[in-house]
């Protein structure tokens, strides 16, 4: 009963061609994308906090997560040929497994970009204040620089201000309709690598490179234990977010070049390229600072975010550390003696990190927006503005939480807890593959995984173990968020769905014009 709400493929088609965008990217403009997706705090500032989990064990974790995200990004490059509309992991769902999973994934989406866009913002903050405040000599007292239980800010931490004004600042200039330009990315793009290249070439040739600070490789083990979220896979789990958003990348097959080739090279490609920079960058911040945990009396790392660790960051022999930085990578030159070259990092996170907090909230509003339209959210919230032609109601409400996410939490934290949902919207995309192989398996798909039996169920495997290796309150705070879906799916939207009352909408554009379809018992549309 519960998994009988399939929507019709060809009704989903319908909107793609409605659309009818054109064709216009080429693997490398989809490269450029993913890129401008993907790096961000990941890199930028939670490598610190990698490092606390695993020690020189992180550059283990990067190539542990860009793994799992490779074999997930082919099975998103097949679906996305295949059905290549807004709404992602959760419209693909839909049309596969029903309307009641479809909910769980567009469920665990809404949460997944907003705490997303959340961390980017705690990340953000800790280059504003090191990086613009720091060198304007202006430091921001400790309760207004950190929430409540933040790192390096745990005592006397009461809010992120900075955090919660840059989502704010971002919310505002989503309601009025920016979205970033192609030439814009490409500008980002070029900032961040070159920013990474210059990282990691001065790391790598530095007289203070010294083999030695990788041992011990693996202080905290290869597994730190369930639930600890410690150990090189524990820390994977956690720079899993590093990797996160290049699923943009597959909403974009519609309007690609012949996307048979260049949607799989621009996904894989850009993982591919981010992966390799991560490794060598970790190996450049350890090899030259060092990055060992600081421990516990029993030799266990310090939790991340903790009071504990925040006041041992504040002993003089840790203010080198490079796991007590909340803006590490700026923090490593600055310690090698390349200052000027230290804040200018510090400025190119500064410049770019806000595009990705924007790509976040724009892709949590537009799941919300898609659920909207087929009934499944109150109308009001897809309500567009007369006019900036945004949907103002639901990005505001985003922005908000957003905000008051980014002021209160630990940036590891809000990673987590973001990847925890990202992890199920993989498994399920690959769950998706699978079956419509089996059911449709004569559609056109302009990209086919090759060895899908093995892709597949390696990518479900690697989201479960990744998931499994989440600190334990990031895992359990999906179901929770679950149930709380499952609540509002039973008391409200199941009895309001389109598609259980018969209509489907065939466009899901913001501003598009509406048309409500009849749906024939065998699943056709008029
Ligand atoms: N991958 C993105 C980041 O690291 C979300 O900021």
């Amino acid at each position: 009963m519960l998994l009988d709400r399939v929507k019709p493929l060809d009704a989903i088609l319908a909107t793609a061609e409605k659309k009818s965008l054109k064709r216009t990217l080429g693997w490398f403009q989809l490269t450029l994308f993913g890129i401008g997706c993907v790096i961000g705090t990941g890199i930028f500032v939670l490598t610190s906090v990698g490092a606390q989990k695993a020690g020189p064990g992180l550059m283990l974790a990067f190539a542990i997560a860009g793994a799992v995200c490779i074999v997930a990004a082919l099975c998103y490059a097949e679906i996305a040929s295949m059905i290549p509309v807004a709404g992602s992991a959760y419209t693909y769902s839909y049309a596969t497994m029903g309307e009641f999973l479809a909910w769980t994934v567009g469920w665990a989406l809404i949460m997944e970009y907003a705490i997303a866009a959340s961390a980017v913002s705690v990340g953000w903050s800790g280059y504003f204040s090191g990086t613009i405040l720091g060198g304007l000599g202006i430091e921001l007292p400790a309760w207004l620089s950190a929430g409540p239980l933040a790192l390096g800010g745990a005592e006397g931490g009461l809010i992120n201000l900075p955090a919660l004004v840059i989502a704010l600042l971002v919310t505002s200039l989503l309601i009025v309709g920016t979205s970033e330009s192609a030439k814009f990315n490409a500008l980002l793009v070029a900032i961040k690598v070159t920013a990474l290249t210059l990282f990691v070439a001065l790391t790598l040739t530095s007289v203070e490179f010294d083999t030695e600070r990788f041992n011990p490789f693996l202080p905290a083990g290869v597994f730190g234990g369930f639930g600890t979220g410690l150990g090189a896979v524990g820390a994977a789990a956690t720079m899993f977010f590093a990797y996160v958003g290049f699923d943009a990348v597959s909403t974009a097959a519609e309007e690609t070049k012949n996307p048979q080739r260049n949607v799989p090279i621009g996904l894989v490609g850009s993982l591919l390229f981010c992966t390799v920079f991560y490794v060598l960058v970790a190996a450049g911040a350890i090899g030259t600072i060092g990055g060992q945990p600081i421990m516990d009396a029993l030799g266990i790392p310090l939790e991340t975010g903790s009071p504990e660790l925040a006041r041992q960051c504040a002993m003089p022999q840790y203010a080198d550390a490079l796991v007590c930085s909340n803006e590490p990578l700026a923090h490593v030159l600055k310690v090698l003696g390349f200052s000027w070259f230290g804040n200018a990092i510090g400025i190119a996170a500064i410049l770019a990190l806000p595009s990705v907090i924007l790509i976040l909230i724009f892709g949590q509003t537009r799941i919300f927006f898609v659920m909207s339209r087929d009934g499944l959210m109150p109308e009001m919230l897809s309500r567009v503005h007369p006019k900036f032609r945004t949907p103002h109601v639901v990005t505001a409400i985003t922005g908000t939480v957003v905000a008051v996410a980014a002021a209160f939490f630990p940036v590891g934290q809000l990673a987590d807890i973001s990847n925890a949902g990202t992890l199920y919207a993989f498994f399920m995309v690959a769950l998706a593959v699978m079956v419509l192989r089996r059911r449709d398996p004569g559609r056109a798909r302009g990209f086919r995984v090759p060895a899908l039996w093995l892709i597949a169920p390696l990518t479900i495997a690697g989201c479960l173990f990744l998931f499994l290796n989440l600190p334990s309150a990031a895992m359990l705070f999906l179901p929770a968020w679950t149930v709380l879906g499952l609540l509002v799916y039973f008391l409200y939207s199941r009895s309001r769905s389109h598609l259980g009352r018969g209509i489907v909408e065939v466009v899901d554009d913001v501003g598009g014009e509406e048309t409500m379809v009849p749906i024939h018992p065998e699943g056709r549309t008029d």
